[in-house]
């Protein structure tokens, strides 16, 4: 088998330790999200993922049920409705969670989205975008399909400043206003620590956007409806969770909680 080259900027790089995460999750005894896609991507893709190690991969397991909890939220409030993922990798969210009737835009970065492209297809309600989260081009594309619209966004503002983050939110709700918007936030301890996070001693890329209080963001027009840690996720979605995350993670957030509370998932309403 070719197994494909990864020619990637170093935050797009970033997008491989999810994915090893998943493909991970998928062959042990109690997967979370079970996502058997992810086991074939990086089986075709060359590069050394056991470089990568440590928490941070389950990590992002559990992120990943956790965005994808509101996502299907939305989709069974509106099942026509459009999900926009912003900065989705090689995340598949769209073949774990259709419902036959969405429509789906996954968005990410030129040379993100070359190698997206090497593993999937676009299809009649499942369209890839190659742009930036700061660019405002492609929203005519995702309005045409008349919504509404959940945008979620996993492990991507994170990596850009805060004036950036703070344009990307103002534009998509002066775009899509009185829609629903999801995505996390990591406070000064989490981003004092990336140095000594195996996963990032592995890579250049470092996350750089500081936020201790997704309250905050209210200031900017947003409405904060849910914000969530790895030792809070959704009512009775840790219930297949390893014990090790259902019952390890609340223990931790008490024993050391600027580790665990110090990174947060959450749901808001763009002003409208
Ligand atoms: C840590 S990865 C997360 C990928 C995916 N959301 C997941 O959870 O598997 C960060 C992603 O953000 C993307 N990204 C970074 N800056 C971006 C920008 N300005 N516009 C769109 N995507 C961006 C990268 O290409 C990469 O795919």
């Amino acid at each position: 088998m070719n197994r494909e080259d990864v020619q990637l900027g170093d935050v797009q790089e970033t997008l491989l330790i999810p994915l090893y995460g998943r493909a991970r999750d998928a062959k042990a005894r109690k997967p979370i999200l079970g996502d058997a896609t992810s086991v074939e991507l990086v089986a075709q893709i060359d590069y050394d993922f056991t470089k990568f190690t440590g928490p941070s991969l389950a990590g992002s397991v559990l992120r990943t049920a956790m965005f994808d909890a509101w996502v299907r939220e939305f989709l069974d409030q509106h099942p026509a409705g459009t999900v926009i993922e912003l900065g989705a990798g090689l995340n598949n969210r769209s073949s774990r969670l259709d419902n036959g009737t969405a429509h789906w835009f996954d968005l990410d970065l030129p040379d993100t989205m070359a190698l997206r492209r090497k593993f999937f297809d676009d299809s009649e309600r499942t369209t890839m975008i190659a742009g930036s989260v700061l660019d405002t081009d492609w929203f005519e594309q995702v309005a045409a399909t008349g919504g509404p619209y959940f945008f979620v966004s996993e492990a991507v503002l994170l990596y850009l400043g805060e004036a950036e983050v703070r344009t990307v939110i103002e534009q998509i709700a002066a775009g899509f206003p009185g829609h629903r918007m999801s995505f996390d936030t990591g406070g000064r301890a989490m981003m004092n620590n990336q140095d000594r996070n195996a996963v990032f001693k592995a890579l250049p890329a470092r996350m750089t956007w500081i936020c201790d209080d997704p309250h905050d963001l209210e200031a900017w027009g947003l409405r904060l409806l849910d914000s969530r840690t790895f030792a809070t996720p959704q009512p009775g979605l840790a219930d297949n969770w390893p014990w090790r995350y259902k019952y390890g993670m609340p223990i931790m957030a008490r024993l050391v909680p600027p580790v665990i509370k110090s990174y947060k998932l959450n749901l808001f309403d763009l002003p409208g």
